[in-house]
C-alpha cells in the first residue's frame, strides 16, 4: 500500500537520529514537527518536514490528512496470553475478598481453571474469541502482538493453541508473534511429578512445535508452584538447540533466579521482574536481555511491589512494557495505561514509557528492524492520536486517544 500522511502536528519516529524538534521533546522520541510520512509498498519510504517533500514522490500517491494529530508507530504488545477458554471472573471476586493468586493456583484453580476451559473449547471457539480480543487491541492502537500458548499443557492442546495463533496471524490484520509456553505450570496430570512433565516438554512438545514451525520463542514460568531454575534451564537449552528464541517469566511473585537464567541462556527478554535485584539487572544488561515490565499484573493481583524500571535502566537494561493480557492476572487490553503505570509506579520517564510500548517492545520480540519505529524501511504501522503534546497519551490515563490505525499503509481502524 502507498500513502502520504500529511498535516501532522508532531511525528514521533522513535529514532533519535531523525529528531528535529529541539529540546521541547526528548531526543529519544525522534520527533519531527509539522511532518509528513510517505509509505510505499507497505513500508516507510520517507519521513520529514512537510515543507521538504521528496522530489521522487509520485504525484498519484494517495494522500490523507492527520488533521493536526500526534502520529507515532503502531504499538507493539510483546507479552499476552490472548487465547483462552472459560473465564476467571470468580478468581477475581475471590481475590477481592483477600484470597491470594498463589493460593488459588495451589488449590488447582487459577491457571489450571483456564487449562480446563481451554481444553474443553474447540479450535474454532478459541479462534473466534481471540479474534474479537485482537479487534479490541486494534482499537487500543496495537499493530503487532505476541501470543503465548500455555493453557493446553499437553501436546494436543498446546498445538491447538499455537494453531489458533497461526490462523489469527493469517486472517487478522495485525501481526502475531507466537510463543510456546508449555512450561507455564506442570500439566494437571503431572503436578506430583514435575520432572516427568519436563520430560514431555523437552522430548515431545518442543520437537513437534519446532518441526511444525508453530512458535518463534519458548517461554518458561520460573516461580514456586511452576518451574524451578534447573528444570527451566533444561527446557530453555532444548529450545535453543531447536533454534527457538528464549523468554522467561521471572521474579514475579518472589525472587527465584529466573532473570539470571534468562541472561545465561541469552533470552531475548525476561518478563515481570517485580522482585529483580541489581545483580539480575547487571546480568541482563551484559546479555542484552530486554526487561518486559507488566505493571497491570502487579496492580490487578493487588501486590505492593512494582518492578523497578529505574534500577533496570540505570544498569543499562532496555525496558519494555506490556499488558500481559490474560484472564487471571491482568485482564486488560489497555497498553497506553501500562505506559502510565510504567511512569507512575515503575520509575520510568514518560518518554521511556512511550519507547517501552513501541521500540523497546519490538526489541523484546527481536523485531527491532521491522516495527516500533518509523524510520525508512520500517513497516508502515502508524497511529494518529488525539493528543495535544507528546506527553498527553501517558498523562491523560485510562482514556483512548487512538483516532486512526494504519497497518502496512492500510487503514484498519478509524
Ligand atoms: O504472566 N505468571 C504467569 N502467567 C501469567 C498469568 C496467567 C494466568 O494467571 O492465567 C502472567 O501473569
Ligand atoms: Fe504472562
Amino acid at each position: 500500500m502507498d500513502l502520504l500522511l500529511e498535516d501532522i502536528d508532531l511525528l514521533l519516529t522513535m529514532t533519535p537520529s531523525l529528531h528535529a524538534a529541539g529540546d521541547a521533546v526528548p531526543e529519544s522520541l525522534g520527533a519531527i514537527p509539522g511532518a509528513a510520512l510517505w509509505i510505499r509498498d507497505g513500508r516507510v519510504a520517507w519521513v520529514g518536514s512537510a515543507a521538504d517533500l521528496p522530489a521522487d514522490l509520485p504525484a498519484e500517491t494517495p494522500r490523507t490528512a492527520a488533521n493536526g494529530g500526534l502520529v507515532m508507530p503502531g504499538l507493539v504488545e510483546c507479552h499476552t496470553h490472548l487465547i483462552w477458554g472459560g473465564d476467571r471472573e470468580q478468581d477475581f471476586v475471590d481475590r477481592c475478598s483477600s484470597v491470594s493468586y498463589e493460593s488459588i493456583l495451589a488449590r488447582g484453580g487459577g491457571i489450571y481453571s483456564s487449562v480446563a476451559g481451554t481444553r474443553a473449547a474447540t479450535e474454532d471457539d478459541l479462534y473466534e474469541a481471540a479474534f474479537q480480543r485482537m479487534d479490541e487491541l486494534v482499537r487500543q492502537g496495537i499493530t503487532t502482538v505476541e501470543i503465548k500458548s500455555g493453557y493446553g499443557l499437553d501436546l494436543e492442546n498446546e498445538l491447538k493453541m499455537l494453531q489458533v495463533a497461526e490462523r489469527l496471524d493469517r486472517t487478522h490484520p495485525i501481526t502475531v508473534v507466537s510463543t510456546f509456553l508449555g512450561a507455564h505450570v506442570p500439566g494437571p496430570e503431572h503436578r506430583d511429578d514435575p520432572d516427568r512433565y519436563v520430560d514431555l516438554v523437552v522430548n515431545e512438545m518442543l520437537p513437534e512445535v519446532a518441526a511444525l514451525e508453530l512458535a518463534r520463542f519458548c517461554d518458561v514460568f520460573v516461580e514456586d508452584g511452576a518451574f524451578a531454575v534447573p528444570r527451566a534451564r533444561r527446557i530453555l537449552k532444548k529450545a535453543a538447540d531447536l533454534g527457538l528464541g528464549r523468554k522467561v517469566h521471572a521474579e514475579q511473585l518472589g525472587w527465584c533466579g529466573g532473570a539470571a537464567l534468562a541472561a545465561e541462556v541469552s533470552a531475548v527478554s525476561a518478563d515481570h521482574l517485580d522482585h529483580a535485584t541489581p545483580a539480575d539487572a547487571t546480568a541482563m544488561a551484559a546479555a542484552g536481555t530486554t526487561a518486559v515490565l507488566l505493571p497491570g499484573a502487579t496492580f490487578f493481583l493487588n501486590k505492593t511491589r512494582f518492578p523497578d524500571g529505574r534500577m533496570l535502566r540505570e544498569a543499562g537494561v532496555h525496558v519494555a512494557l506490556s499488558t500481559d493480557w490474560n484472564p487471571g492476572s491482568s485482564m486488560t487490553s489497555n497498553l497506553l495505561l501500562m505506559a502510565t503505570f510504567g511512569a507512575v509506579r515503575c520509575g520510568l520517564s514518560p518518554a521511556e514509557a512511550l519507547r517501552g510500548i513501541t521500540t523497546e517492545a519490538a526489541r523484546a520480540l527481536a523485531l527491532s528492524d521491522e516495527v516500533g519505529h518509523l524510520a525508512p524501511g520500517a513497516q508502515g504501522d502508524v497511529l494518529v492520536l488525539d493528543a495535544k503534546t507528546w506527553r498527553t497519551p501517558v498523562y491523560h490515563f485510562g482514556t483512548n486517544p487512538v483516532r486512526e490505525v494504519w497497518k502496512g499503509g492500510k487503514r484498519i481502524h478509524g
